[in-house]
């Protein structure tokens, strides 16, 4: 499964692609509007691009078809591995299908059920991403969608890359490898829990414990 990150922070991101831990970057108005202050976005979308050597993806902000188009070339043009990313309505799907028929991968981004993933799979998303954290905190099962993307997608045969987003926590993580999820994109936060386990610990506080008993440097 790759692993992509799910921040517009570049420290987080060096930090991160520094480890060689990660295959892309998700971003989105939210995250960019964190880090922004009184720069460009275009110039914080440019030098992600060129920390990281995987998809990055960028999202649109207008909500007409014409408009969103305009915009996905704008930001396909920043960098080579720019992704656009276009909101699942009817007016994204339509984008999206302008935008990869002409050359531009897209990821369809504010999924929330099988129906719309069916839909962005038709319009020839390069991604779809569904946001399961958000389905949690309404009391829904996020993860219950992603394992029906998969089944629905292998049925037919579509090639959509399954994106699980909106994740909370390492649980996620571990149930959207399980699940089958082609990628999902992790908060810096959850990504550096998932190295974290108290028997890691317990274990090399042991280790290096005797190995002092010997007075003795490798
Ligand atoms: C996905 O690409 C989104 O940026 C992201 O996962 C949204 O997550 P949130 O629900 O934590 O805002």
């Amino acid at each position: 499964m790759k692993i992509f990150l799910d921040t517009a922070d570049i420290g987080e991101i060096r930090r991160a692609s520094d480890a060689g831990l990660i295959d892309g970057i998700t971003t989105n108005p939210s995250l960019i509007a964190k880090v922004a202050g009184n720069r460009d976005p275009k110039e914080i979308y440019l030098e992600i691009c060129e920390v990281v050597d995987g998809p990055v993806s960028l999202e649109v902000v207008a909500i007409e078809r014409v408009k969103m188009v305009e915009e996905g070339r704008k930001l396909a043009e920043i960098h080579q591995n720019a992704v656009v990313k276009v909101p699942l309505t009817e007016d994204g799907l339509k984008a999206c299908r302008d935008l990869v028929s002409s050359g531009i991968p897209v990821n369809v981004t504010l999924c929330f059920s099988i129906s719309q993933a069916l839909l962005a799979a038709k319009a020839g998303a390069t991604y779809v991403s569904p946001f399961v954290g958000r389905i949690d905190d309404i009391s829904g099962e996020g993860m219950q969608l992603i394992h029906q993307i998969r089944q629905v997608y292998d049925s037919y045969n579509y090639s959509t890359e399954i994106l699980a987003a909106s994740i909370r926590h390492p649980l996620h993580v571990a149930e959207s490898m399980t699940l089958g999820a082609d990628c999902c994109t992790i908060p810096p936060k959850v990504l550096w829990q998932l190295a974290k386990h108290p028997l890691t610990d317990r274990g090399l506080e042991a280790f290096l414990k005797d190995w002092n008993t010997l007075g003795t440097q490798i």
